[in-house]
């Protein structure tokens, strides 16, 4: 049986690869500081599985705590998740994102060398695009200037992370690049828990249905898109979980030392669309107005997943209506816990 270490692994995306993890037969360890996530997901990704994985409650800025883990398991894999990931938060506090985000993977990193763990994959974002000039989006289009220091730690981690690749040839790494991860498991016993007011937008719909905010606030209504609102490339979070086994399957065949693909269905679809989606999904009329546009955001994006079709044989199998018919099944089993 295979070791994998998957830190961040009581966050929204960690918790649904550690299920499909434990369901393909791997022994999994979870490493989370708890900083974005609770500790009940432990006992619900049992409850989904039937088996407890190992859990630290570690800080990975803590390189001494970190190295005790490592040196006790022997680890055939890491999935790195763990990483603030609250863009506005990013600007306003750019050194605990840099901290966090960055020495952390160093952290991961080094104690991958000074105990020979192999395998890294890594949790990177399509925000390493930004705004680009041709859709859709290859693994070949250009990066562009990070818009937030949060974009510009998935940056440098993808650089630190190559880096380290070419410095050893034994070591195999991939950088997923997800685009906009959405819905929960099909138990309704995960899903994503914002703390908060939610930035994002699906939660932020759930949660207006479901009384805990008044309005939506649709950002911008005038964009060059169909209906004038931004596009995006949604994605069922448990086919993106499945996404990471595929990766990591990969990683242990290939020869290519370090990789890199995007995750997406391939799909935009508007604001406006995702609401009319969650209105037919749940038999609701939902309260939004369209307002200004929120700064930093990017017209319109969506992946090109030929590569990752190809090389990892790996597809997104759900479409929008169920990853916003499972958002919605989770936000109303909170309601009721
Ligand atoms: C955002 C981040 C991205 C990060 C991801 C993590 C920005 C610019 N990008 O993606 O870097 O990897 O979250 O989850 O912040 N929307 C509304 N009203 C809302 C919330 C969102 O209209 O209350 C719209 C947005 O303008 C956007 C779409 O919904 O067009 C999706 O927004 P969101 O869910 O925040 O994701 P991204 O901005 O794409």
């Amino acid at each position: 049986m295979e070791n994998v270490l998957v830190t961040g692994g009581l966050g929204f995306i960690g918790s649904h690869t550690v299920v499909e993890l434990i369901a393909q037969g791997y022994k999994v360890f979870i490493a989370d500081n708890l900083s974005n996530s609770k500790i009940e997901v432990l006992d619900r990704i049992e409850k989904i599985t039937k088996v407890k994985p190992e859990f630290f409650n570690i800080d990975l800025t803590d390189k001494e705590k970190l190295f005790n883990l490592f040196s006790t398991y022997n680890l055939d894999s890491i999935i790195h998740f763990a990483a603030s990931k609250a863009v506005g938060e990013s600007v306003q506090k750019p050194l605990l994102y840099y901290k966090n985000n960055l020495s952390s993977l160093i952290n991961v990193l080094e104690c991958c060398r000074e105990l020979k763990v192999n395998n890294l994959i890594f949790s990177s974002s399509c925000t390493v695009y930004g705004q680009p000039d041709k859709l859709p989006v290859t693994e070949k289009t250009p990066k562009q200037q990070a818009e937030s220091p949060y974009g510009n730690t998935k940056q440098v981690g993808e650089e630190i992370i190559e880096d380290y690749c070419n410095s050893n040839v034994d070591f195999k790494a991939i950088s997923l690049r997800y685009f906009n991860p959405i819905g929960a498991h099909d138990s309704a016993l995960i899903g994503e828990l914002p703390l908060g007011i939610p930035n994002n937008l699906i939660p932020f719909i759930t949660q207006t249905a479901s009384g805990i905010r008044e309005k939506l606030n649709v950002f911008g209504g005038d964009y060059d898109t169909p209906d004038g609102t931004c596009i995006r490339d949604y994605i069922h979070v448990v086919d993106l979980a499945k996404a990471h086994i595929a990766a990591l399957k990969h990683a242990n065949s290939s020869k290519v030392n370090y990789d890199f693909f995007n995750v997406g269905t391939g799909k935009g679809h508007s604001v406006l669309e995702v609401i009319q989606t969650f209105e037919a999904q749940s038999g609701m009329k939902l309260n939004y107005e369209i307002v200004e546009r929120r700064p930093g955001d990017v017209e319109k994006i969506y992946a090109d997943t030929t590569k990752m079709n190809q090389e990892l044989g790996w597809s997104a199998e759900k479409d929008l209506n169920d990853m916003i018919s499972s958002a919605w099944k989770w936000q109303k089993s909170l309601i009721k816990s």
